[in-house]
């Protein structure tokens, strides 16, 4: 019987020392157990830090062995939804990486303003933090009202959260400094009231968001996008997991539609660099190449 944990700790923090020791044969039956039970499809993800994942969960359930840890949460959904939170790495910031929002701000937002409407994709938006950064930025630069926003994850619990969209107030200083850097026009706190240690923001900058369970392992498009956030999430994926979605992306994308991705992602090196031009190289802003 494994030892449940009521919350775990946090997936991203150091692993906690463990004696056991997971082979990628073992890791890989894993995956292909998960996906055939559950259907979340982990099996093209990459595998050195899907590793120290699964050593983190092994120590946290005091687990001794991946074949044991199989068993018990193909027996148990509930063992299953608390492995899933170690998997996804549940971790986000508002104006992650400034630098990126006010590029947004200063080589986007102004092409976005000569649309009359927007669909915008945020895939792997985890516990929102991204999204209302995103809502605040396109309310100063006048565009919230005429954007719809998808939002979208696997991870169920993530997406509660953002639906809620409270965080803890122990994270406001940072993300006020980031929004200051990332050009914001505005106090950072006229978008949020503090209660019980808690930053609960303005539920109006949700009004057209629609948060989606979507596996960009194995679903499909969103289409007709203007702009596509994905962040710090094909870091996470194999060449050929990161090559899919990019496809998706590259397919949602409306004429010269502008794609985002994470300060370590590129789509350098992948099947779709020909595909996109190069808006901003450090900031990771790409825009779709119109091919004839
Ligand atoms: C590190 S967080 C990044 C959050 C946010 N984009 C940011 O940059 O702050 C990675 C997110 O990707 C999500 N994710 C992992 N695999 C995914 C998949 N196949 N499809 C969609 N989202 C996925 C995880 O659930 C997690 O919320």
């Amino acid at each position: 019987m494994l030892k449940k944990v009521g919350t775990p700790g946090p997936p991203h923090s150091a692993p906690t020392l463990t004696r056991a020791s997971v082979s990628e044969s073992d890791l890989r039956e894993l995956m292909e157990a998960i996906y055939l039970k559950y259907s979340y499809d982990f099996r093209d993800y990459s595998g050195a830090s899907q590793k120290r994942r699964i050593l983190h969960a092994l120590a946290q359930f005091a687990c001794p062995t991946v074949p044991a840890l199989q068993a018990a949460v193909l027996k148990d959904a509930t063992l299953f939804t608390q492995l899933l939170q170690y998997l996804t790495i549940p971790v986000s910031e508002m104006f992650r990486d400034p630098a990126f929002f006010l590029a947004l701000r200063q080589q986007v937002v102004p092409v976005l303003q000569t649309y009359a409407s927007l669909k915008i994709w945020i895939a792997g938006c985890s516990t929102g933090e991204e999204v209302y950064s995103l809502a605040i930025l396109l309310r100063e630069e006048g565009l919230l009202e005429r954007s719809l926003i998808y939002a979208t994850d696997i991870n169920p619990q993530s997406l509660d959260k953002a639906r809620q969209g409270i965080f803890p107030l122990t994270g406001i200083q940072k993300h006020t400094i980031n929004y200051q850097k990332a050009g914001g026009t505005r106090a950072f706190s006229d978008y949020y009231i503090a209660a019980y240690n808690s930053a609960v923001f303005d539920q109006s900058l949700r009004d057209n968001v629609t948060f989606a369970d979507h596996s960009l392992a194995t679903d499909s498009v969103f289409s007709e996008t203007q702009l596509v956030l994905c962040r710090n999430v094909l870091i996470y994926f194999n060449r050929s997991l990161q090559d899919r979605a990019l496809g998706l992306f590259h397919e949602s994308l409306s004429h010269r539609g502008f794609l985002g991705l994470g300060s370590k992602e590129s789509i350098e090196f992948s099947g779709y660099t020909g595909h996109f031009e190069v808006l901003n190289k450090p900031m990771r802003l790409f825009r779709k190449i119109q091919r004839a």
